[in-house]
Order: C-alpha cells, then sequence, then structure tokens
C-alpha cells in the first residue's frame, strides 16, 4: 500500500522528528517547499506548522511506549520512508557536580537510546535505496578540545549517535540505505541560543543536500563536507 501511494504521486516522504521549533521546524517547511511529505514529531503532537502534505505525531523519544504508540501510527498509514532524520534532542546544560545520574539517564533516554528504538522500529519500513540521517554535534567528538562548556550527559550521548550511525551504516551497506551523522554547526535556537551565529534555514538546506545527493554511507558531515568523527 504504501509503494502504491508513492508511486502514484511521485512525492517522497521524509520522517523528521521534531519539527516543534528550532532545526526541525526549518526543515519541515524546507521539505515541504520541496514538495515532499513530511511526518513530523513533536512531544506534544502539535506544532504552528501546517500544511497539505505534513502529517504530526506525538512522540516523546524518552518514553517507549510513546516511540510504539508513534511507529504504530507510521505502520497502520502503509507509508514507506524515503529519508528518516533523527533531529530532536535535549540539552540539559552545563554540569554541576557530582554529576546528576537522573539528568544522564533521561538524556540518553531521549538523544540516545530513544533515537535507536525509533529508528530500530522503523527500518522495516524504509525504503531500499532509503537514507538515515542523524543530527549529532561536534561535541561528541573526544578530539574536539574547543569545547569549553562541560555538558558530560549530552557529549556522551552525541559520542554513542556517532557509534551507532557509524555502526548502521556497515550493517545497512548490503541493503542499499545510506547512513548519514550531520553536526550542524552552532545554530540559533532554543538549544544553540539567540547568540548562535547560523540560522535554522541554513541546516535545513544542509540536510536536504545530504537527503537528495548522492552520498557516501557512514559518514560524520559538517556543511556539506566529511569531517572526522
Ligand atoms: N542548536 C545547536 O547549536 C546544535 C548544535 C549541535 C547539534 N544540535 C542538534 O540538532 C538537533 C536539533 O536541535 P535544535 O537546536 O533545533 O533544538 P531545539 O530548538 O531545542 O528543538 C528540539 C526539538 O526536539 C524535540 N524534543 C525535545 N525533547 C523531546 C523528546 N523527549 N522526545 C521527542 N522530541 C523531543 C522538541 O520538541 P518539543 O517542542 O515538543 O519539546 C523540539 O522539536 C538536536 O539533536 C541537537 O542536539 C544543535
Amino acid at each position: 500500500m504504501g509503494l502504491i501511494r508513492f508511486t502514484q504521486n511521485n512525492m517522497k516522504r521524509v520522517v523528521l522528528t521534531g519539527i516543534s521549533r528550532g532545526i526541525g521546524r526549518a526543515t519541515a517547511e524546507y521539505f515541504l517547499e520541496n514538495g515532499w511529505f513530511v511526518v513530523g514529531t513533536s512531544t506534544t503532537g502539535a506544532s504552528t506548522l501546517s500544511h497539505a502534505n505534513l502529517t504530526l505525531l506525538q512522540l516523546d523519544l524518552g518514553n517507549a511506549a510513546s516511540i510504539a504508540a508513534c511507529v504504530s501510527s507510521i505502520r497502520k498509514e502503509g507509508w514507506e520512508i524515503d529519508v528518516l532524520i533523527n533531529n530532536a534532542g535535549i540539552n540539559p546544560g552545563p554540569d554541576t557536580y557530582p554529576l546528576s545520574i537522573p539528568i544522564l539517564r533521561s538524556t540518553l533516554e531521549v538523544d540516545l537510546i530513544g533515537l535507536i528504538d525509533f529508528t530500530e522500529q522503523l527500518l522495516p519500513f524504509m525504503h531500499s535505496e532509503g537514507r538515515i540521517i542523524n543530527l549529532t554535534s561536534s561535541a561528541g567528538i573526544i578530539a574536539n578540545d574547543a569545547m569549553q562548556v562541560p555538558l558530560t550527559p549530552y557529549r556522551i550521548a552525541k559520542a554513542g549517535l556517532n557509534m551507532y550511525t557509524h555502526t548502521l551504516a556497515s550493517r545497512l551497506a548490503s541493503q542499499g540505505i545510506t547512513v548519514a551523522a550531520c553536526h550542524p554547526g552552532w545554530v540559533r535556537t532554543d538549544m544553540g541560543s539567540s547568540h548562535a551565529p547560523k540560522l535554522p534555514q541554513e541546516v535545513a538546506e544542509e540536510l536536504f543536500w545530504l537527503a537528495t545527493e548522492d552520498i557516501d554511507s557512514g559518514h560524520l558531515w559538517e556543511n556539506k563536507r566529511i569531517t572526522n568523527w
């Protein structure tokens, strides 16, 4: 059924988490402007964005039941997914010591474990030449000593996400699914703050490029260039 809907109108479909604000919202708008179907999520299931080709679903990556319900909605629609963009995330901010284990747990649940759970459950619905793009951060790279603010839970989560991206790419290589991680830079959003130099719209254009250009699988990208993990 999904394949029929896909071939009937020749429009591609992206599943994009966290479209209520920031990079996710700008990216949803960019894909819609370029004629894609967007299945977007927010923790409430609401967004100020509305479009005939936009479906909104509730998703809390920190809640296994919410993840299962969101996947179930996608499965029931019979949609085939051309691109999955794992954008949603949290950054609890600077560390306090001793480290808060509840904050560490909740950050890992949302930014890493929930993301992996969601992705694994969606794999059966991916187009055979589909693409998975994970929003990571240079904060997750050990060699990145420029990171002045200690953000231990966030950095651990993104380091883990980098490794998941790497292993998933190897695993899916024979199936033709391309997997990429994208570091968006310092972006003007609720997470990045109003001082950040880069606009979410610039990241949206880069994510669209990663979703549509002929790229190699299993890399970390920044500004449309492969960079070291
Ligand atoms: N901004 C930067 O400078 C920067 C730098 C490097 C990497 N990144 C990465 O880029 C991605 C997007 O960041 P952003 O700056 O756009 O963040 P943002 O403005 O804070 O937006 C975060 C999005 O994630 C969603 N979200 C939050 N908690 C969630 C949960 N438990 N389950 C599901 N969705 C949840 C939010 O939905 P609700 O509105 O419903 O809460 C919102 O749509 C993140 O993965 C972030 O780590 C950002």
